[in-house]
């Protein structure tokens, strides 16, 4: 497996690939991979011949109070992980690999920015968008996987690609989560054992809300507010939102009477959380 940090030279690699008539699969991610991860390496390697996982801490999606600085990185494990799953090649450029230092180029998609984490991380999908831009001009490949992990980004990257005709293939992977319901991220190790334990009010909270979703309540409302309850029994929980949506425009939404997003970002100390559930 190759690591590459030079994006002509990815380019080049995959025009190689093409000549051979290969199909190509790209999984963006920030590193420190996990099981998460992983699932969408997996699902790649089943469905393209070839596979590339960036591996880029994106400057230009965190705010300036944001854990740019502090998150986490380990590409020696990341390499392994990639390498077993069967991936070809791993982009991991440096920040002065993407951003020329005059670079003033940016990717704005509205509408479905707007809400939950485009509220309180006003420049986060702008970055994402950007990067995620590059990354699709740089590799070009015939689809791209995204975790529903982070169920807004699956949906701004899914507009992006439709509005600007990008013609990649935009597959969206179910939530991956430790045995005891926290869904999987890099950003579990900054807990502690006691918010460890405190970050489970977020699961909870999803399955309240997939419980009377399903149990046939249609009052966003009520679900909502149900869903709140649970995390505020939490004393180490504070709620950034909770908040239902049309999966279809991310617009607020108080009745499920066809696709929802019901997603919330949760602060467990320090370290910002997020979980979700879809009804589509
Ligand atoms: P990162 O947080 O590293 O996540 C990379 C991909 O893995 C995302 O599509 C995310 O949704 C998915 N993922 C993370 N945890 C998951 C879980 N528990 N189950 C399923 N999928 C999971 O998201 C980013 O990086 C960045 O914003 C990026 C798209 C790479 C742009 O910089």
């Amino acid at each position: 497996m190759r690591i590459e940090s030079n994006p002509e030279n990815v380019r080049a690699q995959v025009r190689e690939w093409r000549k051979q008539g290969l199909t190509v699969g790209l999984v963006p991610t920030m590193g420190y991979l996990h099981e998460g991860h992983k699932s969408l390496i997996d699902r790649a390697v089943k469905e393209n011949d070839r596979v590339v996982v960036s591996i880029f801490v994106n400057p230009i999606q965190f705010g300036p109070t944001e854990d740019l600085e502090s998150y986490p990185r380990d590409l020696n494990a990341d390499s392994r992980l990639v390498e077993n799953a069967g991936a070809s090649l791993i982009f991991a450029p440096q920040p002065e690999d993407m951003y020329a230092a005059d670079f003033s180029t940016y990717v704005q998609v509205n509408e479905v920015s707007e809400q939950l984490c485009g509220k309180t991380r006003p420049v986060h999908f702008r970055g994402v968008c950007t990067v995620v831009s590059k990354l699709f001009n740089i590799v070009a490949p015939d689809r791209a996987y995204f975790g529903q992990k982070d169920a807004q980004q699956l949906a701004v990257i899914r507009r992006m690609v439709r509005d600007l005709n990008f013609g990649i293939t935009i597959v969206g992977c179910p939530i991956v989560r430790e045995a005891d319901g926290l869904a999987k991220s890099s950003r579990n190790t900054y807990l502690s054992p006691e918010e460890r334990k405190a970050a489970l009010c977020l699961s909870r909270a999803v399955r309240r809300g997939e419980e009377l979703v399903d149990g046939g309540e249609t009052d966003g409302d009520k679900i909502i507010a149900e869903m709140r309850a649970v995390i505020e029994q939490e004393p180490l929980a504070e709620i950034e939102y909770v908040e239902m949506v049309s999966w279809d425009n991310i617009q607020i939404h108080h009745k499920v009477d066809g696709p929802i997003l019901t997603a919330m970002a949760v602060r467990i100390g320090k370290t910002r959380l997020i979980d979700n559930f879809i009804r589509e």
